[in-house]
């Protein structure tokens, strides 16, 4: 099967696996890398295949008409989101952590604060500390096992000065998908607050039972005037490496002062990675991901099966992402000793959930993107790492 065969990781330069050591002390002849959200089997066919024809052809000179690139991304918009996106609104960037940290850059002082509903992606923060301004946490709060949005507690939390508000939808970790409501809400917050908001959509593709994505230009179309929507075929098709991401940008002005930055910096997308994103979103890639949601809906069910069988444990079920968030508060233990038991001796290298934010301390973030073998012995292994609790 495709994506049950283990490869080496570590020859194909995987950051997870080659960093395992170094970053959480697990050797990876016996461990399993898990802390960065990419996937263990390889990309489409279709993708492998275009590449293939380019490496073969020897050229690898400046790149020059997109457009072929920006009908793929405009016709997979349209087919699996039912949003109709204008090419000219599309802004090409290194990946999505660059289309973020130029966001930061353009709309926020030294100093200010860019603000985010935690636990979420700890690069929001770590990119904001880079970038000199200062975080601002609006902790969500957890009901019957999953998030909601506090609006009155984060309009408290909000300083004068905040700029910009970072929103994960699906949100990572907990692969919570928003609903339409959710969605106004969040926008009509940004609005009254004077924030851009940055609706980072990257995970939308990865959906579990039908549950649908919308994206916050079709919930929330009266904000165009202060929203960027950040989509990528990064996570969907394992192309992190191939450093592309899109800023979908519908208001003229906020577009054209992004496209005035990355100009100045001389900023222009990899030949290979437009060439892969073009061959990603295609009716073939379509079918390729329906076969890899129906290998991530088995790992979800294998890894919830074992994981919640473990008494004080809980796996909280993914509607999106790959990403389980697995709460072990129900144990009583420390979060140092739940850290000892899971990389020590479990060898699972996960990203601890104090990473995320305010609400993640008690929580880990596994990675199921993976062949069966390794989200079985997850089970297995926690299982055995918490064996006294049974
Ligand atoms: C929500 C979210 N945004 C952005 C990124 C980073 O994207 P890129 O690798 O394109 O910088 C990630 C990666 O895990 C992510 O989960």
């Amino acid at each position: 099967m495709r994506f049950d065969t283990i490869l080496p990781m570590a020859a194909a330069n995987n950051s997870k696996w080659v960093t395992l050591e170094d970053r959480f002390g697990i050797d990876p002849a016996d461990g399993i890398a898990m802390a960065v959200a990419d996937s263990d089997y390889p990309t489409a066919p279709c993708v492998v295949e275009a590449v293939r024809k380019s490496v073969d052809m020897g050229v690898f000179g400046y790149g020059y008409d997109k457009a072929g690139y920006l009908d793929s991304l405009c016709w997979w918009m349209s087919h699996r989101h039912g949003w109709t996106v204008d090419p000219d609104w599309v802004v090409s960037t290194q990946g999505l952590g660059h289309a973020i940290a130029t966001t930061i850059d353009l709309w926020s002082e030294p100093g200010e604060g860019v603000a985010y509903f935690t636990p979420v992606y700890h690069e929001f923060r770590f990119k904001t500390e880079r970038a000199g301004r200062t975080p601002v946490e609006l902790p969500m709060v957890l009901t019957e096992g999953r998030y909601e949005l506090d609006f009155e507690a984060a309009a408290q939390a909000l300083t004068p000065d905040t700029r910009i508000l970072l929103f994960c939808s699906p949100q990572n970790p907990s692969g919570r998908i928003w609903s339409r409501e959710e969605l106004r809400r969040v926008a009509a917050f940004a609005e009254e607050h004077n924030l851009i908001l940055v609706s980072d959509e990257v995970h939308c593709d990865l959906q579990y039972d039908g549950t649908p994505h919308i994206p916050m230009d079709i919930a929330a179309p009266e904000f165009r005037h202060r929203t960027i929507t950040l989509f990528a075929a990064s996570k969907t098709f394992n192309l992190a490496g191939m450093r592309v991401g899109q800023m979908i940008i519908p208001d003229a002005d906020l577009r054209a002062r992004v496209v005035q930055r990355l100009t100045a910096l001389n900023y222009d997308p990899t030949v290979m990675g437009i060439t892969a994103t073009a061959a990603a979103y295609t009716p073939q890639g379509n079918e390729w991901l329906a076969a890899q949601m129906a290998h991530l809906t088995r790992m979800r069910d294998i890894f919830d099966t074992a994981v919640n069988a473990i008494p004080g444990v809980k796996s909280m079920r993914l509607q999106s992402t790959f990403l389980p968030w697995v709460d072990f508060s129900g144990t009583g233990m420390e979060s140092a000793e739940i850290l000892r038991r899971v990389h020590g001796d479990a060898k699972l290298g996960t990203a601890p959930g104090d990473w995320f934010g305010t609400g993640g301390e008690s929580f880990h973030r596994f990675n199921i993107a993976m062949p069966t073998a390794h989200v079985e012995a997850m089970g297995t292994r926690l299982a055995a790492a918490f064996s006294d609790l049974q």
